[in-house]
């Protein structure tokens, strides 16, 4: 007879599991689930548990009739900057487009400004609060990009400042290098020097101090060309890193195909994305990364292609793209409201894009789903239905966060 195998077991729930291919959620009511060594050690229902629960785990937790859903993933962020752009939300107010401020000088350029003026304990301070904020939601990992230093010496703070956050906050972080998010001002109209200088110098000292797993870039009008974004990610790849994209944002610049071309874990925004890119995304794997608070923020119309995301069979994760210029949020299930009201997605859909396919998004095979042998990284709901978390606007009925099977938020609940 078992006698406390596992170190914790949470009784009476109600499980989202959201693993593939079952009916929508992967619902199991009166369902149980134990955790040993960090791992998820057992799921299923209660009346199939190998013994009492007292008598299978030393720490047994009663929830209720609360239900369970894996930890959420917020699959791309900017979290790490200084200062806001709220002047430039005002400009924009007045007619001023997000493209013309950037070409203005402002924009992503006002940020990097900032980011360079701050120390790195700054930039933990002031990304904390941000951080917070999602956690409090049931975000057990998060992505964070660079991009706003556009210098050997700021990237590598602001990764540094990205790496210091998962050392005081219970998360895990994944960060990302975006050296190619927008040309700095001392290379104005000489892009190919900054490239050398990114393939060179920025990306081979990042990949020396291990500081990124993975390599972005900005695909646009005002970014960088799709040849310019090809050398990035050659050098990424000769490093033995993979890449993810920013592309199809703002116009149609088969950035999706690009993505594609190179193996990319994800190709994010995709408003623009022809059907020939979707279809590239399929046969590469690549993950298609939805960002509704940029939609919104930016006062878009064109909405991107779920429906061949669908027919074409692409994964679709969704994020909030938190950054200070087109989606100042921190609030992952008010995008999930926005996957469905804005992209028309399913409430299934975007809680599978915040969790088993923002999962894949970031090429972790071991978190996403409740099963057993994945990371015991759960969020407990005060809820009735797991739609309700793509339902309500500006609630958060997180009530408990466990990381890698320990319990690291609990709101009492009377
Ligand atoms: O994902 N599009 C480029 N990068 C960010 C915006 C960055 C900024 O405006 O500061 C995005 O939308
Ligand atoms: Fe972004």
């Amino acid at each position: 007879m078992p006698i406390e195998t596992w170190d914790r077991v949470w009784t009476n729930a109600s499980l989202a599991t959201m693993v593939e291919g079952g009916a929508a959620y992967g619902i199991e009511h009166k369902a149980a689930l134990a955790v040993a060594g960090g791992r998820i050690a057992w799921v299923g229902r209660m009346a199939d548990l190998p013994d009492s629960a007292e008598r299978c785990a030393l720490d047994v937790h009663d929830v209720g009739g609360a239900w369970i859903t894996p930890g959420l993933i917020d699959c791309h962020t900017h979290l790490v900057y200084a200062g806001n752009r709220a002047h430039e939300f005002e400009q924009r107010l007045q007619g001023a487009s997000y493209e013309d401020i950037a070409r203005s000088g402002g924009g992503i350029l006002s940020t990097v400004d900032a980011v360079r003026r701050a120390s790195e304990q700054d930039l933990v301070d002031q990304s904390l609060t941000r951080l917070d904020t999602l956690l409090a939601e049931g975000v057990t990992t998060i992505e964070i990009k660079s991009g706003y230093g556009l210098d050997t010496q700021t990237e590598v703070k602001m990764l540094h400042a990205a790496r210091a956050l998962a050392r005081v906050r219970p998360v895990d972080i994944v960060t990302t290098f975006l050296g190619a998010h927008a040309l700095p001002e001392e290379f104005q109209n000489r892009p190919d020097s900054y490239l050398d200088r990114l393939c060179d110098e920025m990306l081979p000292e990042v990949r020396a101090q291990s500081l990124a797993n993975t390599v972005d870039a900005f695909c646009e009008g005002i970014g960088f060309s799709n040849q310019q974004v090809g050398r990035v990610f050659s050098k990424a790849s000769e490093l033995g890193m993979r890449v993810k994209l920013h592309a199809d944002q703002l116009s149609d610049r088969n950035g999706a195909a690009l993505a594609a071309k190179y193996g990319a874990l994800s190709a994010d925004h995709l408003e623009y994305t022809n059907e020939a890119g979707v279809a590239a995304m399929a046969a590469a794997g690549t993950t298609a990364v939805l960002l509704p608070g940029a939609f919104y923020f930016l006062g878009e119309t064109r909405r991107p292609p779920v429906h061949w995301f669908r027919e074409y069979g692409v994964a679709i994760a969704v994020a909030t793209d938190c950054n200070p210029g087109s989606s100042p949020t921190t609030s992952l299930l008010l995008m999930l409201n926005m996957a469905c009201t804005l992209f028309r997605m399913t409430p299934d859909e975007a809680l599978a894009g915040v969790t088993r396919h923002a999962a894949r998004a970031l090429g972790l095979g071991d978190r996403g789903t409740l099963e057993r042998g994945k990371r015991a990284d759960l969020a407990i709901w005060s809820i009735a239905h797991p739609a309700e978390l793509a339902y309500h606007i500006g609630a958060n009925p997180c009530r408990a966060v466990i990381r890698a099977g320990e319990i690291v938020k609990t709101v009492e609940v009377v």
